[in-house]
């Protein structure tokens, strides 16, 4: 029996199938590669020694879909597939919510048609907008979206747990990420967007680090934080890897029907504090400049993690001056990202 991962060549999904390589389990993955490269799949048999099986495509095709499902034994999906860029989705909304929810409802018409039970959803903070006071608990108020991105993965909880409430047998856990951060201790996978001009705060500095662009933009300096500058719970990606795996365990064995938990560190470190750490791991100052903050920021943002700590056994373990020397140990060794298309 097979974990299916669809989007498992991606940034989270690559390293969440070593972690499941790396017990064991026999891995398919499916993936239309609109953000990553072919090239990631050897590098998962260089770590591993194990190559999964792989499908070039994308959820939206029905019938790649039902080969994937007739070709295989599939016990439970890991679902990353989709597009991730709060502020891309902002110009480009019915994208974003055509792609990624109709992608999970023709994986679930698959799964009922082909009786898989078990699915795992790669859900987001941003579904909790900006909350009123951190941390987020699970319990807090959700919807209050700021992008069609964030909107999208609210939406796509809902549908979940409207399916597993309407049919026996089903089960789904969301899991809400925060910052994700860092790379394989190994450097032979790690963040690669793809983008010359990053979003994101972590490949931005790596990029002013490596010299391909000049300095750091602060977003702001007047937050109400040690100083002044943005706070977040940068989580790293191999932290966030195993908290599939332990999400992957409590479906298998329970009868939860549908469920939702925060993947953070429950810690919160500023921009300020993040480009000091990747100074010490890289031992280059980083030129920044502070200037107005970024539109649709929200001001601070870290995880309530207790109900994945006590339910799910996880807890994150990397810290983030760890997810600094990672990423760095990445770009160094790959500071064009995957070569190969
Ligand atoms: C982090 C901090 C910025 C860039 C991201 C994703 C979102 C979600 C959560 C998945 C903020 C500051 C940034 C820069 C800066 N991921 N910053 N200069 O906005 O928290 O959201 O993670 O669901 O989809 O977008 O991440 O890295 O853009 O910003 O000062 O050049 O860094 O103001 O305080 P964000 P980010």
């Amino acid at each position: 029996m097979s974990v299916l991962v669809t989007g498992g060549t991606g940034f989270i999904g690559s390293h969440t199938v070593v972690e499941l390589l790396n017990v064991g389990e026999d891995v398919v993955i499916v993936d239309n590669l609109c953000n990553s490269r072919i090239e990631v799949l050897e590098r998962i048999t260089a770590i591993t020694g194990k190559t999964p099986k792989f499908y070039k495509g994308d959820l939206l095709d029905v019938e790649l879909v039902e080969r994937v499902f007739s070709e295989n034994k599939i016990d439970s999906i890991i679902h990353f597939a989709g597009l991730k860029s709060g502020a891309e989705s902002i110009l480009e909304p019915g994208k974003y919510l055509n792609t990624n929810i109709i992608s999970t409802f023709n994986l679930l018409n698959a799964m009922e048609k082909h009786n898989v039970y078990k699915l795992v959803f790669s859900s987001s903070a941003t579904v909790y907008g900006t909350p009123e006071e951190v941390p987020d608990y699970e319990i807090d108020l959700v919807g209050k979206v700021c992008s069609p991105y964030g909107l999208s993965k609210y939406l796509i909880e809902l549908l979940l747990k409207d399916f597993a409430s309407q049919r026996k047998d089903f089960k789904f856990i969301a899991l809400r990420y925060f910052n994700l951060v860092g790379a394989h201790p190994s450097g032979l996978i790690g963040e690669d967007d793809g983008q010359s001009i990053p979003n994101n705060l972590v490949p931005y500095i790596t990029k002013v680090l490596l010299g391909q662009l000049p300095y750091l933009k602060v977003y702001g300096n007047s937050y109400d934080t040690v100083d002044g500058t943005g706070l977040r719970d940068y989580i790293h990606v191999v932290d966030l890897a195993k908290g599939h795996l332990a999400a992957l365990n409590y479906l298998n064995n329970t009868d939860v029907k549908f469920d939702v938990f925060n993947l953070g560190t429950g810690k919160g470190t500023t921009v300020l504090q993040l480009v000091a750490a990747f100074e010490k791991v890289s031992g280059k100052k980083i030129p920044y400049q502070i200037t107005d903050i970024r539109p649709g920021d929200v001001p601070l943002s870290f995880a309530s993690v207790e109900k994945a700590n006590k339910i799910l056994g996880w807890k994150a373990e990397y810290t983030y001056e760890d997810c600094a020397r990672d990423s760095w140990n990445w770009q160094v060794k790959n500071p064009y990202g995957y070569s190969k298309e």
